[in-house]
């Protein structure tokens, strides 16, 4: 083998021809890995082979040859994509399933707007396309790239990929100088069949000649996904993609006032736009396209999950603006659950970061409306023998065992749900199935406690498990982000007994180990004094804590960046936030029960064929929790901050109930000095100001007047005191604009409040 050989012992010749095998070798690695997704060779081969390419280049530069798989670009396996942020972030819809929740959804916007319920409001119905989102950016009419939404806050750079789909134009003429087209990617229902018939047929020829056979897609979601996502774009190409354009990102000028007229502006452009777009009038109207789409649903030749609503003034639209990640004034509506029987191959039990034991039904794959499932939520014990929270019937009683048919339920984005089991199918001696008493990752008891639906690992940290991950996510780079203290070192802390680093609180503790148990650390390999010493600085550095960063960092369940970002600024205090917790507690339990009810009715509806009765049933197991006035209070506090539902909300108030997880939140909190919030817009002249809104407000709403205040970063508050900044005060203006002239307070009117935050 030449591959032996020195690179610098080698004769020109020599190199020669090494550098044609190599630019052969690696060419047809390219193909099998990419096109044929059946690679040849491993990567640690395909890697070699292209280092020593690299490396004979650079000793015989002359050589390089035009076809240099040194400048193959973006082929390489495992090399991804490059990454882009987008501009104006891409977002996702709320849903609505029932027909009450349009009308909800009107209301709800009437009452922002303040609207009253006469004055004219015009929406647009479109098709919810079930496909992938991908944002266009056009500078000076050019396609300058095309990204994936990825998180929404950054993508993948797919452009080449999009220059093979004949719906994306690369230039555009007469369009803004900056224009983002939004969109989304999707494969018809006949390409996607004629392309698995296709990936069929390879197969055949594959497994004759005993190699491995390529995946045939499920849907034609995952098709355009895996096509769109490909790393080579002469791959792309041969999958016939196409795309519908929607929406838009950043801007340099306005499209149009309406949203129907920036779609016509988009077909204006060369984009492919959805005829069954409509101009609706009311709840009324939209309800009537959402039934008739239903009914093309079946004939349109591509894949539609519901249909989506839009405020189609687009003034309107910027008064509405954005919770964290959904849109005002758009939301989709779902078509209903789907259902579909399948067998129940076991139970896992996956224990999670707070200890939780959830059982996990693992099915025999099914397709349940075009989604291929596999696993199920099985919730907890009750759910799995048949009873509700409250020892209520579910499924008529029926258990779930292993080996069962069952069938399972999905609706949206919802997680499937196991909704009713064939008892006729049952195999003789399918025994009753029991939770684990003993925790499966740590064989801890696992206990569950009076009133409560779940068995919690009692191993704390003892149990890997939690301990690994809590710790994991507590130093992550959007958490504490303690330089040098990375994945690898807390796992290496972890298992090491005289550190025995297993609580977030611990590594503010590791600099008083003493001296013996230091030098372990010191006498590990790649750590010197110097190394150690940074470390402890670094730790010592991260007692001052922003509030949202060690929120996020306790890794409680549903709460993510923004939600700490936005409880914290909310409540601005850590005892505030605790308080809130302790108090809504009783609340959020009921909520849960509301919500377990709610299920239970939706399934039951799925099933009978019928529209569910959710909200009067949600209501009756909601007051049948009878909470009182300061809890519930409490509860409204929390879940009426923008950003924050009622799942996250529940989630917090269950950390801070569970004893364990508790007492280790105030062993850390004691330990650091947690920074109050800044405000978001330091700039804004508002920024950290207290303002309080009196009187009637005429150009908008308090509810929207207090959302674009705090997003400014201001306070508001409802009664003035000494740390009253700002008075807003329209006509009718009280008692609180007495107070405020006693007090010395600056007030101003509405018209004064907005020439303040003007161009903000
Ligand atoms: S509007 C600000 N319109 O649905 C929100 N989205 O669940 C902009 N989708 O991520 C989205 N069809 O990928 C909009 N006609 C349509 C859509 C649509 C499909 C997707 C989109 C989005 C997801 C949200």
């Amino acid at each position: 083998m030449t591959d032996a050989q020195t690179v610098s012992d080698l004769t020109k010749e020599q190199a020669r021809l090494e550098l044609a095998r190599l630019a052969a070798l690696l060419g047809r690695a390219n193909t099998a890995y990419h096109r044929e997704d059946a690679p040849e060779i491993s990567d640690a081969e395909y890697d070699a082979a292209k280092r020593r390419n690299a490396e004979i280049e650079m000793h015989f530069p002359e050589l390089k040859r035009d076809d240099s798989p040194s400048e193959v670009v973006g082929a390489a396996p495992g090399e991804g994509f490059g990454k882009i942020s987008h501009v104006v972030p891409m977002l996702s819809l709320g849903n609505a399933f029932e027909d009450d929740d349009v009308t909800d959804f009107d209301d709800r916007i009437r009452k922002y707007l303040n609207l009253g319920a006469r004055r004219e409001l015009q929406f647009i119905a479109e098709p919810k396309i079930d496909g992938l989102s991908l944002s266009l950016r056009y500078e000076g009419g050019h396609l300058v790239y095309a990204a994936t939404r990825g998180d929404g806050e950054t993508g993948e750079n797919v452009t080449e990929n999009a220059k093979t789909i004949a719906d994306i134009p690369r230039v555009l003429e007469a369009a803004p100088d900056v224009i983002e087209v939004r969109g989304e990617v999707y494969m018809s229902h006949a390409d996607f069949e004629a392309l698995n018939t296709r990936i069929r047929e390879k197969n055949a020829k594959l497994e004759a000649d005993g190699k491995k056979p390529l995946t045939v897609f499920a849907n034609p979601r995952n098709a355009a996904a895996g096509s769109l996502r490909q790393l080579d774009p002469t791959v792309t190409r041969e999958r016939p993609l196409r795309f519908f354009a929607y929406a838009w990102g950043d801007l340099s000028a306005p499209l149009a006032k309406t949203q129907m007229g920036a779609i016509e502006r988009l077909a204006a452009l060369g984009f492919v736009t959805n005829d069954l777009t409509k101009l609706c009038d009311g709840p009324e109207a939209l309800i009537a396209h959402y039934r008739d789409i239903e009914t093309q649903r079946v004939s349109l030749g591509y894949d539609i999950d519901g249909v989506v609503y839009k405020v189609d003034d687009l003034g309107l639209q910027a008064r509405l603006g954005f919770r964290s990640t959904t849109p005002r004034w758009a939301v989709a509506h779902k078509f209903p659950a789907e259902l579909a029987w399948t067998r129940l191959e076991g139970i896992d039990i996956q224990v999670g970061r707070t200890g939780a034991l959830s059982p996990v039904a693992r099915l025999q794959p099914v397709t349940v409306g075009g989604v291929v499932v596999s696993n199920a939520t099985l919730h907890n014990e009750d759910y799995i023998a048949g009873r509700d929270s409250k020892g209520a019937d579910i499924r008529d009683g029926k258990d779930i065992r292993v080996g069962d048919w069952v069938q399972v339920y999905r609706a949206g984005d919802v997680i499937p749900k196991v909704a009713d089991v064939d008892l006729s199918k049952r195999a003789e001696g399918a025994e009753r199935y029991v939770l684990p008493e003993r925790c499966p990752e740590c064989d801890s008891p696992a206990v569950r406690e009076e009133g409560d639906a779940v068995r919690y690992c009692t191993g704390g940290l003892i149990c890997p498990s939690q301990a690994i991950e809590k710790l994991r996510h507590f130093v992550a780079r959007k958490a504490l982000d303690i330089e040098g203290l990375g994945a690898k070192q807390i796992e290496m802390f972890f298992d090491d007994p005289d550190l025995s680093i297993k609580t977030p609180a611990d590594i503010f503790t590791l600099a008083n180990r003493d001296a013996a148990n230091l030098t372990s650390l010191k006498n590990r390999k790649g750590w010197k004094d110097k190394s150690v010493a940074n470390l402890f600085a670094a730790i010592e550095a991260k007692r001052d804590i922003g509030f949202a960063r060690l929120l996020f960092g306790l890794g409680i369940r549903h709460i993510g960046e923004t939600g700490a970002k936005d409880l914290a600024q909310h409540f601005g205090e850590w005892s505030k936030l605790e308080r809130a917790a302790e108090t809504a507690r009783p609340a959020a339990l009921a909520w849960r029960a509301a919500d377990l009810a709610e299920d239970a009715e939706r399934i039951a509806a799925a099933k009978g064929g019928r529209r569910g009765r959710i909200k009067e049933v949600r209501d009756a197991a909601e007051a049948a929790c009878n909470v009182s006035v300061v809890a519930k209070a409490a509860w409204d506090d929390l879940t009426g901050i923008d950003g924050i539902g009622a799942s996250v909300a529940l989630s917090l108030t269950d950390a801070f109930a569970n004893e364990n997880e508790r007492a280790e939140i105030d062993r850390l909190v004691g330990m650091l000095r947690i920074e109050a919030p800044e405000a978001m817009l330091t700039e804004s002249p508002v920024a950290g100001k207290t303002v309080v809104f009196t009187g009637k407000l005429e150009k908008m709403t308090r509810d929207e007047a207090k959302v674009r205040a705090e997003a400014l970063g201001a306070k508001v508050s409802g009664s003035v005191s000494s740390k009253t900044d700002i008075l807003v005060a329209g006509p009718g203006a009280g008692s609180k604009a007495k107070k405020a002239a006693d007090l010395g307070v600056t007030t101003i009117d509405e018209d004064g409040w907005l020439e303040l935050i003007e161009g903000l």
